[in-house]
């Protein structure tokens, strides 16, 4: 649907180049919900920007259905862009303007009858929840509604393709989970392609079904949604992971503990209490648990566990090991 393929994005500054965006290839499927996680300054907006050529790769190319779309300006430009909505971090509403015309505005630059407007502008302000509003003007909404309107203009023109930059980034945790539950309302009703950036794992977590991690202009990985949660491989992802998992423990368990410390990974529909008394009894071992959680991606459950297996190493433990990662999507030796 959505192919970037070598696309590299360069800045010049007063005596050096600097490269936002560096060398970034991805293939985003139809219909699919694929995110773009990384800190402040990583190049995801530029990436994104590039999709519907708000910003021109200096290098590389940008195909949607299987066209190249790098070169395109006038008309061919304007279609493109047409079938492409975005939503923004800061809503980038027209202040000026009440939420009925404000969604109304990029079907009137389209030159859509006014009776068609209306129709699709009271259908969109039903959709995002704002029916009661359509008079209102911006100052006089809350950010999560804000944003609802900006969904709402986001989705005027029927687009193929929603780019969204940070859009829950402004918006404290609980107006969050309600616009991402909006946004996968909408794309459960359309199965819009739709390419989401951010830099929480916690948002990812909740919406997203492919991930590409990025750092400093660079995809270090990219993955199914649960891979990069349940065995993240680039050490920059395993630290975003570990953080938004929270698998922090106080230190002195690191300085008490006796024995050795493991994270266990597994898919949470199976119990952990089998899989540890099972350990406990065949190798007659004592095992303590640390930390214990499930956790939801994208609504799949993960098991997450760190556990404290005493007085064991050398050859025993190595079968320990090997026992649990038979059962298990991963194990390893944690050092915090
Ligand atoms: N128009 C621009 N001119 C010069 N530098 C830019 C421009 N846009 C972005 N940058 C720089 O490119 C880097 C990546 O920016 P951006 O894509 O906004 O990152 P992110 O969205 O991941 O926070 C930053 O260092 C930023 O300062
Ligand atoms: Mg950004």
């Amino acid at each position: 649907m959505v192919n970037i393929e070598h696309v590299s994005v360069e800045f010049k500054g007063k005596d050096h180049a600097f490269k936002a965006v560096n060398d970034v290839s991805l293939r985003i499927k139809k219909g699919e919900i694929f995110g773009i996680v990384g800190t402040s300054g990583a190049g995801k907006s530029t990436l994104l920007r590039t999709i519907n050529l708000l910003q021109k790769p200096t290098s590389g190319n940008i195909f949607i259905d299987s066209v190249n779309i790098t070169n395109f300006t006038g008309s061919a430009l304007r279609s493109v862009r047409h079938k492409i909505g975005m939503i923004f971090q800061h809503f980038n509403l027209i202040h000026t303007k009440t939420v009925y015309d404000n969604i109304a505005f990029p079907m009137a630059i389209s030159g859509l009858k006014q009776e068609e407007i209306k129709n699709r502008v009271l259908e969109l302000a039903k959709l995002v929840g704002l029916s009661d509003k359509i008079r209102f003007y911006p100052s006089q909404l809350s950010g999560g509604q804000k944003q609802r309107v900006g969904i709402a203009r986001a989705l005027a023109n029927k687009p193929r393709i929603l780019l969204c930059d940070e859009p829950t980034s402004a918006l404290d945790l609980e107006t969050t989970n309600s616009i991402l539950d909006l946004l996968k309302d909408i794309h459960q009703k359309t199965k819009i392609t739709t390419v989401f950036i951010t830099h929480e794992m916690d948002v990812i977590k909740k919406i997203c079904t492919r991930v590409a991690v990025m750092d400093k202009g660079v995809v270090v990985e990219s993955a199914d949604a649960y891979d990069i949660f349940a065995l993240p491989k680039h050490p920059f992802t395993k630290k975003l992971v570990s953080h938004t998992l929270n698998l922090e423990l106080p230190k002195r368990v690191f300085n008490d503990v006796k024995g050795v410390l493991l994270k266990i990974i597994y898919s949470g529909e199976k119990a952990e209490e089998s899989i540890l008394s099972d350990v406990i009894r065949k190798f007659g071992v004592d095992i303590n648990i640390l930390h214990g959680k499930i956790e939801y991606i994208n609504e799949i459950p993960l098991g997450i566990l760190i556990v404290n297996i005493k007085n064991e190493n050398g050859a025993k433990l190595d079968n320990i090991i090997k026992h649990l990662k038979q059962r298990t999507a991963s194990v390893e030796v944690f050092h915090g």
